[in-house]
């Protein structure tokens, strides 16, 4: 069998090689995670771009088995926030030099909502100058409305493929029309055919989740050469189906640590891609984060959504920053980037290279 260190010698990986690196035990993953660093270091260099996250509304229409603001969760107050008071978190985002917000809400897909997220995104484009990156991140829609709210002034979208193996997508998700998995990559193909930069990504330590399927959502968001990259571990959210679902269930420390070796993968074989630091990764480790920036990472999202909201934004239990105010969050990512000893990004759009590269060969 080949040495781990030749494996990663290679430019790029075949599926049995990402399945090997993987399979790597904590000591091992050493050799990944300085070989994935050499590789940020040289594509992406050390800064941390930062996306203040607004969480805008937990109104969802969508049932995901997995979500603790999916529709059938009663235990919720539902928010829908007014737009001066988004303006306001995004007036913090700037003035605290945030280069971008990200605007995440539940999934509604009608007029009223199309025409909602159109009217807020031009008014955020209209009240800052030079302008702020703006990424859209409420699921799936008609190419119409993706194209209304790019010419508003969305630049990226993310939309979390979530597993690319239909059979598993159809195990956390309802087996329905309004979850379908045609339908998400429909979706995708729509936001890069509109020129957006275009995120996805997926969750790590699904029930019955394989190390082979974690390497096939590594092809697959290769194959769809996605600018960006979300990857979080899977955490049970209490009032949810899925987490009933016992079944082949991973330790939360085996989570973390293959989302942190599939990050380092997704480095190494796609270079110039922006990759989050995901918030989840907090939930299990203090520092998850900071370790997800060490090792691959070079996107860090504050969260800028009013406090009194957050408690209601929970989509997985013990999701970190829940009773902390936007200035609480700012000098909190301040102080734990300084500690990986990255640079902060400040008032840079952070537009991943990626992109920058994919439209320069248009
Ligand atoms: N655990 C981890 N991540 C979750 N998300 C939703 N619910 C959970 C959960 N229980 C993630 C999904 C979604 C993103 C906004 O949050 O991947 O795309
Ligand atoms: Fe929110 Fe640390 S980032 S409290």
């Amino acid at each position: 069998m080949e040495k781990i260190e030749d494996v990663l010698k290679k430019d790029s990986f075949n599926k049995e090689d990402i399945i090997r690196l993987l399979s790597l035990d904590q000591d091992e993953s050493k050799m990944l995670y300085l070989r994935s660093k050499e590789i940020k270091e040289k594509y992406v260099g050390n800064k941390v771009y930062l996306r203040g996250l607004i969480e805008f509304s937990n109104i969802c229409a969508k049932d995901c088995l997995y979500c603790g603001i999916r529709k059938s969760n009663d235990t919720y107050d539902r928010y829908n926030l007014q737009n001066e008071d988004i303006l306001e978190a995004v007036k913090f985002a700037k003035e605290a030099k945030y280069g971008s917000v990200v605007l995440q809400s539940g999934e509604l897909e009608s007029p009223a909502f199309t025409e909602r997220v159109e009217t807020l995104v031009q008014q955020i484009s209209d009240a800052f100058d030079p302008k702020l990156g703006i990424t859209l991140s409420c699921g799936e829609q008609s190419e119409e409305t993706y194209r209304r709210w790019k010419n508003a002034g969305a630049d990226r979208y993310l939309l979390r493929i979530e597993t690319s193996n239909e059979e598993l997508y159809y195990r956390i998700h309802p087996r329905d029309p309004k979850h379908s998995f045609q339908n998400r990559l429909a979706a995708l193909e729509r936001l890069k055919k509109l020129g957006y930069q275009t995120g996805t990504g997926i969750m790590v330590g699904l029930p019955t989740q394989t190390i082979e399927d974690i390497a096939d959502d590594i092809l697959f968001m290769q194959k769809y050469d996605m600018d960006m990259c979300g990857i979080g571990p899977y955490i049970e959210s209490e009032n949810t189906p899925l987490a009933q679902d016992f079944e082949n269930p991973m330790s939360l420390d085996d989570r973390f640590h293959l989302a942190l070796k599939t990050i380092s993968i997704i480095r190494i074989m796609m270079k110039d891609v922006n990759i989050a630091a995901s918030t989840a990764l907090q939930s299990i480790d203090k520092v998850g984060r900071e370790k997800a920036i060490n090792v691959a990472a070079n996107i860090f999202m504050p969260n800028i959504t009013p406090t009194e909201n957050r408690k209601e934004y929970l989509l997985y239990d013990n999701k970190p920053c829940i009773d902390e105010s936007a200035s609480e969050c700012q000098s909190c990512v301040i102080g734990r980037i300084a500690l990986t000893g990255n640079e902060v990004a400040y008032d840079e759009l952070g537009t991943s290279k990626h992109y920058e590269r994919r439209m320069a060969k248009k």
